[in-house]
């Protein structure tokens, strides 16, 4: 009988994936079977002969065939890397993407100097922005919001595992309604902006399995960017800065959002890859 070892199924299965059109399929298999035997990615290498008993091979194939039917398999496992931190994801809650990186680590860097900032993300979803940005600065506070209260309970799970529980608080609500009167240093958000034009030319993994509500940003995509920047300055303290993700082909249109609004200084970031992510505006 032919024993299935660590080793053995990783490279079955990264050419079973490949064969399917997965786009990296040996880093899926491995977080398929990290998941399966409740190991990291590391153990698969440092234990590769171990044999799979019969239950969890019955149990990998189950998994194989939800990623095969177009689960994402952050979906299946459950959980996903983002910046220093592993993040509890759930299907309904937006997958955290690398790309979002470049907000945090822009963000981290305006707020240097500053002794206590205090930080809205809005929009926060599994919380991975707020929650990795508040995990290196320790002495800042923040306040996390979402319309989607099955994001505000993952978001809070996820602060709880990494330990900034005290330091943020969750509130549901539409954008900055809820937040009459109130001023911070920094204004976070990754919202919806993709194009109502452009939906159909999304991955269909993404159509199908993602909340359309997170990713929907109505025409042109700019609904929400162009609200944020219209209602943030009031909730922002002199100096204090509005920075936000963006398509990579927005920047055109969303300067000129800004156009009359009382922001002095914008800023646009780029990817590894030289396209526009985000836009960093300071109030004046
Ligand atoms: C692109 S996702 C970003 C999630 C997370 N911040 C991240 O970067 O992975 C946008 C989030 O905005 C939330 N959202 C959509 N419309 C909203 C609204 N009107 N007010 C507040 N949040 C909203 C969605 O539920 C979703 O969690």
């Amino acid at each position: 009988m032919k024993v299935w070892t660590v080793q053995k199924i990783l490279k079955w299965t990264e050419e079973y994936l490949d064969k399917r059109g997965v786009s990296s399929p040996r880093w899926e298999a491995e977080q398929l079977l990290a998941y399966l035997i409740d190991a990291n990615r590391l153990d698969l290498y440092l234990d590769p002969h171990r044999p799979l008993l019969p239950q969890e091979l019955s149990t990998f194939k189950v998994l194989l065939k939800r990623r095969t039917q177009g689960e994402p398999i952050q979906y299946i496992t459950g959980r996903q890397g983002f910046w220093k931190h592993e993040f509890r994801v759930e299907p309904g809650v937006l997958i955290p993407r690398p790309d979002s990186e470049v907000l945090v680590r822009a963000t981290l860097e305006r707020l240097k100097g500053i002794e206590r900032p205090r930080i809205l993300d809005v929009g926060t979803g599994t919380g991975c922005l707020i929650i990795s940005i508040l995990a290196d600065l320790p002495q800042a506070q923040g306040v996390a919001t979402d319309i989607n209260p099955q994001a505000l309970r993952v978001a809070q799970e996820n602060a709880i595992r990494i330990k900034v529980q005290d330091r943020l608080s969750f509130l549901l609500g539409d954008l900055l309604a809820p937040f009459k009167g109130e001023v911070f240093h920094a204004i976070i958000s990754n919202p919806p902006y993709v194009a109502e034009e452009e939906w159909t030319s999304l991955p269909r993994e993404v159509r199908e399995q993602e909340p359309s509500q997170a990713l929907k940003g109505g025409r042109e995509g700019l609904v929400y960017l162009s609200k944020l920047i219209d209602q943030g300055w009031r909730h922002l303290l002199p100096g204090g800065f509005l920075a936000m993700e963006m398509g990579w082909q927005q920047r055109d249109k969303v300067r000129s959002l800004f156009k009359g609004k009382p922001y002095p200084g914008i800023e646009f970031f780029s990817d590894l890859g030289g396209r526009d992510r985000m836009v960093l505006a300071k109030r004046d």
